[in-house]
């Protein structure tokens, strides 16, 4: 009896089993046809899934302490993503800021530019700076420097050339250009430019931003615009301050040269800005 009842009471469990299993089956089936047709959606985990050129995305991406006491809240935030362009606050301290200043203080001669032809330097009346360079590694506070740029960008020491410091004064401007080079003769050490990391070693009253006129997305969503000069409205703009370091890409990932990079340094309206600029190349840039 037992033995003819057990295979029976076995038959009702598996067809229990087989209905629930297909019920499963068919719930499965729907929930993936309607989220195939985007009628149901699964929620996004941080609640803040934008397009990736919606400037509204400004956010703390990262916290970056290093556990020195600079007693300065050290963050990093995207600013675009064409061209792709990333503010780092207070990367620098306030004394390393005096330090380049100081060190250069002795040695600024008026600023040229890249000759497009010849490759050579010439002067010239859209970069009307004084600046000068820094040799690589040339002290502890320098290569201190150096080694926090290669841990922001990812990119060796080696591949970046001396640390050029830039001085502003009223009315003192840099017309919007790219970094990266149209001439075979500057690319003969390192290839190419690749990005740049650009610091502000002093905050300007006014002015004296640094403007991407070619930048793709909503340009008035940074925090900053009310505060920005005419020009600096001109595009997607930074507001110089210092200790802050702007990153930026002048080729895209697949090494392509990026001309949403290009951008200038507007007019200083009001005060005086002094500024460090670490190009990095693609290759090693023997110094
Ligand atoms: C751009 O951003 C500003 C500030 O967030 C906003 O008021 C404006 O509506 C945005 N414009 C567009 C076209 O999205």
């Amino acid at each position: 009896m037992a033995k003819a009842r057990y295979p029976r009471v076995q038959g009702r469990k598996s067809s229990s089993s087989t209905l629930i299993l297909t019920m499963l089956l068919a719930f499965s089936f729907i929930v993936l046809i309607l989220l195939a047709l985007g009628i149901l959606s699964i929620p996004s985990t941080s609640g803040s899934a934008r397009k990736a050129n919606d400037l509204s995305s400004i956010v703390h991406t990262s916290m970056v302490s290093d556990g020195d006491d600079r007693g300065e809240e050290q963050w990093v935030e995207v600013i675009s993503w064409e061209p792709r362009a990333f503010v780092y606050h207070n990367f620098l301290s306030k004394d390393e800021c005096e330090y380049l200043i100081n060190l250069a203080k002795p040695h600024m001669q008026k600023s040229t530019v890249v000759d497009s032809a010849t490759g050579k330097s010439k002067d010239s009346r859209v970069r009307t700076s004084s600046g000068t360079f820094l040799a690589r590694g040339r002290d502890k506070i320098v290569r201190d420097i150096e080694k926090r740029i290669s841990d922001f960008t990812f990119m060796p020491v080696e591949h970046g050339e001396g640390l050029q410091v830039l001085h502003y004064e009223v009315g003192q401007k840099y017309e919007p250009h790219y970094d990266y080079f149209q001439d075979e003769f500057n690319t003969k050490n390192g290839g190419q430019r690749i990005a740049t990391v650009l610091m502000y070693l002093s905050d300007v009253e006014e002015g004296g931003e640094t403007v991407f006129p070619a930048a793709k997305g909503n340009i008035s969503s940074v925090r900053w615009w009310n505060e920005l000069s005419e020009c600096g409205k001109g595009g997607l703009s930074v507001k110089p301050k210092m200790g802050d370091a702007l990153l930026f890409w002048s080729m895209r990932p697949d090494a392509t040269p990026d001309p949403s990079s290009l951008h200038g340094g507007c007019a200083v309206i009001k005060g005086n800005k002094w500024s460090s600029t670490k190009w990095i190349r693609v290759n090693e840039y023997k110094a």
